[in-house]
């Protein structure tokens, strides 16, 4: 038979997915793509073109939330004018919201939450045989991938989720109601993985959990999070080991050994400080004090050279003074992050925060962001014009976006970007980069033979 007159008895299907979120939703798409490709469905960009359309969700604050409604909205134009197609909302405002997306938006035909993941054949089949309005949202008493395919989206660095779910119940945090309780995955099936993505040449892993600092706790075997980088480490073949999230209240001093011995585990921690002020950081339930930050920061830096340090934090929670505010700014002055994710406190229904008294208007919240952001480009410009002359290892991972002809761009260790001028064949290698020049985002550099 010639390729043109080919015909399928069950022609492909075509899925298109979009994925809102963090790191763990991104890598949730990636075994999600890998089951469907598995199960015959490919992958399009043409959401036009497609038969099923998924939306792997978000909703930690209510803006992403409303974009996603606005964007299952406009998905019904396509539906009236295609009544096969498939329109299935997963992830974690799935999970959030469950029958209330059917409320709101009747015509979406699948609900599936996080935890779900393991069963995605068992919900394709349901597609297939027609089943509408389906929800599938029950939490899961072990967390493990093993045997789940999963396509990645890049060949140089891998995600690899070492927990699921989170038990700190953070005051404004939808988290734990979405991805469920904290649960391990067992220390073998991450090493056999690591190996695995060590022989299909990965250079990078990155491990990923809501508080990777606790990791461990519920899994039967005696294993800490430092105790699995160090196994980790002695992996042949990878090169670097990243990992977030740290949560100071759990962080153990273990760890600041192990990223200064460990010749593979990167030189930077992501230690959300959400507030500088006391009294906030106890009504957010995040179980530490400002000193306590201080001196976790104060011990890393004392043990680990050039060690970056990255974090989040939170203006306009409800009840922050104008001096709370600027105990925040002050805490920013005194430790100078390399970099912060800023955000804006959004009112999370269901939340402990949601009730309290004192939310502070939208306006005073704006303000307040702008003077941190502002601090904070000051404090990254001049730590990253402390590294111009320096000759740093840059894994490059991309041709750069902006169209100059050879352009690449790497990350250090230091988790900082890097531009540079080099052949495409260096994608994927580690090299040598003198800084020459830089922003308050950038480090641009000369190739190093
Ligand atoms: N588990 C991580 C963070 C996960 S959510 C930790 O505990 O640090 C990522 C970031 O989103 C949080 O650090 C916090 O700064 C922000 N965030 C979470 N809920 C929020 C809310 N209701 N409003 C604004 N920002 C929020
Ligand atoms: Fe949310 Fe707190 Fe859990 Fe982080 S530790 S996911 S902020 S509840
Ligand atoms: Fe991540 Fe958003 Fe869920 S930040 S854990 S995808 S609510």
């Amino acid at each position: 038979m010639s390729k043109e007159s080919k015909t399928y008895k069950n022609p492909p299907k075509k899925v298109y997915i979009r994925t809102f979120g963090c790191q763990m939703n991104v890598n949730d798409s990636e075994y999600i793509i890998g089951q469907l490709e598995q199960s015959g469905y490919s992958i399009t960009g043409d959401i036009l073109k497609s038969d099923l359309i998924l939306l792997n969700t978000c909703c930690v604050r209510a803006k992403v939330e409303q974009k996603i409604y606005s964007l299952i909205g406009k998905i019904k134009k396509i539906k009236e004018n295609n009544q096969n197609i498939i329109l299935g909302i997963c992830g974690c405002m799935a999970q959030k919201e469950k029958e209330n997306i059917f409320k709101r938006a009747p015509y979406v035909d699948l609900i599936f939450g996080p935890s779900q993941l393991n069963n995605l054949i068992e919900i394709v089949n349901s597609i297939k045989s027609g089943k509408k309005q389906s929800i599938f949202c029950n939490n899961t008493t072990c967390f493990n991938l093993k045997d789940i395919p999963v396509k990645r989206e890049s060949k140089i660095s891998a995600w690899i989720q070492i927990m699921r779910g989170c038990n700190n119940y953070c005051s404004y945090c939808v988290v734990p109601y979405t991805r469920g309780p904290e649960q391990s995955r067992g220390v073998s099936e991450i090493l056999s993985e690591v190996e695995n993505l060590a022989q299909k040449n990965y250079k990078e892993i990155f491990l990923l959990g809501q508080n990777v600092n606790s990791y461990g706790k519920n899994l039967p075997e005696s294993i800490t999070f430092s105790k699995l980088l160090k196994l980790l480490n002695n992996t042949n073949g990878i090169n670097r080991i990243r990992f977030i999230t740290s949560h100071p209240k759990d962080f153990n001093f273990d760890l600041i050994k192990v990223i200064k011995n460990g010749d593979k585990v990167c030189e930077h921690i992501h230690l959300p400080i959400q507030s500088g002020s006391d009294k906030i950081l106890k009504i957010m339930n995040r179980e530490y004090n400002v000193n306590q930050y201080k001196s976790i920061i104060k011990e890393i830096r004392k043990n680990i050279n050039n060690i970056s340090i990255t974090t989040d934090v939170m203006v306009g929670f409800p009840g922050e003074t104008e001096n709370d505010f600027l105990d925040t700014l002050n805490t920013f002055k005194e430790i100078e992050f390399d970099d912060a994710f800023t955000f804006i406190y959004s009112n999370r229904e269901n939340t402990i925060a949601s009730l309290m008294p004192n939310q502070v208007p939208l306006q005073v919240k704006k303000e307040r962001l702008w003077r941190l952001i502002d601090l904070q480009k000051e404090i990254s410009t001049t730590i990253n014009k402390k590294l111009e002359g320096e000759i740093l290892e840059v894994l490059v991972d991309k041709k750069s976006i902006k169209n100059i002809p050879n352009q690449l761009s790497g990350r250090t260790k230091t988790n900082k970007t890097v531009v540079f001028i080099g052949e495409e064949e260096l994608v994927g290698q580690l090299v040598k980069a003198k800084i020459i020049k830089s922003d308050t985002w950038t480090l641009y550099g000369e190739l190093v033979k």
